[in-house]
């Protein structure tokens, strides 16, 4: 953003906006952008919208706290970017759980270069589901991945060779109990495929796919014809505790990641289905050593560009009438 904020840290209605559509080109579950914000006085809050869940693939709202804590690691960047810093409360009022966080801007000494980098991929940032080249992913990249992962209070190991072959099967078992549940199948129908003139959902040409056999979901999964070092390229982002809060810090740093890598010319997907379903999600925590809640599978590399998705338009997203400045 080019609109500098004043020494207070205060925002204009002009700055509050772009800040705000900022934080809603944050990725989210089948593109459900289940999130609200209200401006006023005390700052930005950011909601959980009850009226965007997924029952079947989500029912405890653990991937809607993941696509609002992306939302809101969005909100913050953009923020520290324009030259304010986000000063950020969790859950600021009790009692109410759809409330997430209360980001109030305030003057900064000066612009976190690093955050301003990360806010200039918010943009570009896509999902890729094209096939990925065989150009493994640097090792240097991975250092900075997983430090992005570590700032915002998640982890991303490293994975053994063990590891991701097991990995790899629990992936491709969980996809067959999902295409093997009719509700799950509804539930994916009523949000992808979708045309044009939509604002939420993925759009056909964003190329989501949920077949019955596993050629989409373990697509460029390591070994085969792939070049020597070019696996691992599917992480896992786990956080130590699996709370409402910890599930807002692993969307914060999942977002981080990706833009992380987005900044390094580096396609991203995501593999969540080892995740949804409970069984595969207590093994894959017990492969990783008992230690860390697995929250989110990408699948990392080269792609072919790919279309933007849609978004809803600012004032269906905002509980009071018109932006404000804060
Ligand atoms: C928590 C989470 C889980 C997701 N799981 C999947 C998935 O399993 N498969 C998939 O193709 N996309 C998945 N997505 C990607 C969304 O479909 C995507 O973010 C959305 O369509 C918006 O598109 P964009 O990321 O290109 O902005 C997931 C996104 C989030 C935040």
């Amino acid at each position: 953003m080019t609109l500098q904020v004043a020494p207070s840290g205060r925002l204009s209605a002009e700055q509050v906006t772009a800040v705000l559509h900022s934080a809603t080109l944050a990725p989210s579950t089948h593109n459900t952008q289940p999130w609200l914000f209200s401006v006023g006085p005390a700052g930005i809050e950011l909601y959980a919208d009850p009226d965007r869940t997924l029952p079947v693939s989500d029912p405890d709202r653990r991937e809607l706290l993941l696509s609002c804590g992306a939302a809101l690691f969005n909100l913050r960047t953009a923020i520290h970017a324009a030259g304010a810093h986000p000063v950020t409360t969790f859950f600021p009022r009790r009692g109410d759980p759809d409330l997430l966080a209360l980001v109030k801007p305030r003057g900064a000494a000066a612009t976190d270069r690093k955050l301003a980098s990360l806010a200039a991929a918010i943009a570009r940032r896509h999902t890729n589901r094209t096939p990925f080249t065989a150009k493994p992913v640097p090792a240097g990249a991975m250092g900075a991945l997983r430090h992005a992962a570590e700032v915002e209070h998640a982890w991303l190991p490293r994975l053994d060779p063990d590891q991701l072959a097991g990995l790899k099967e629990l992936i491709r078992e969980s996809h067959r109990l999902q295409t093997a549940d009719p509700a799950f199948l509804a539930e994916w129908r009523r949000w992808t495929g979708r045309g044009r003139g939509k604002r939420d959902g993925v759009p056909f040409a964003a190329g989501g796919a949920v077949t019955a056999d596993d050629t989409w979901v373990l697509r460029d999964y390591g070994g085969g014809s792939r070049a020597p070092g070019a696996a691992p390229m599917v992480v896992v982002i786990g956080t130590f505790a699996d709370l409402a809060i910890d599930r807002l810090r692993a969307g914060q740093a999942m977002q981080r990641v990706l833009l992380t890598a987005t900044a390094r010319g580096i396609d991203a997907s995501f593999i969540s289905q080892p995740v949804e379903v409970p069984a595969i999600r207590a093994r894959l925590r017990e492969l990783l050593g008992g230690g860390l809640w697995p929250q989110i599978v990408l699948r990392l590399g080269y792609g072919a560009p790919v279309p933007r998705t849609p978004r809803r338009a600012l004032e269906d997203i905002l509980v009071t009438p018109s932006p404000l400045s804060v």
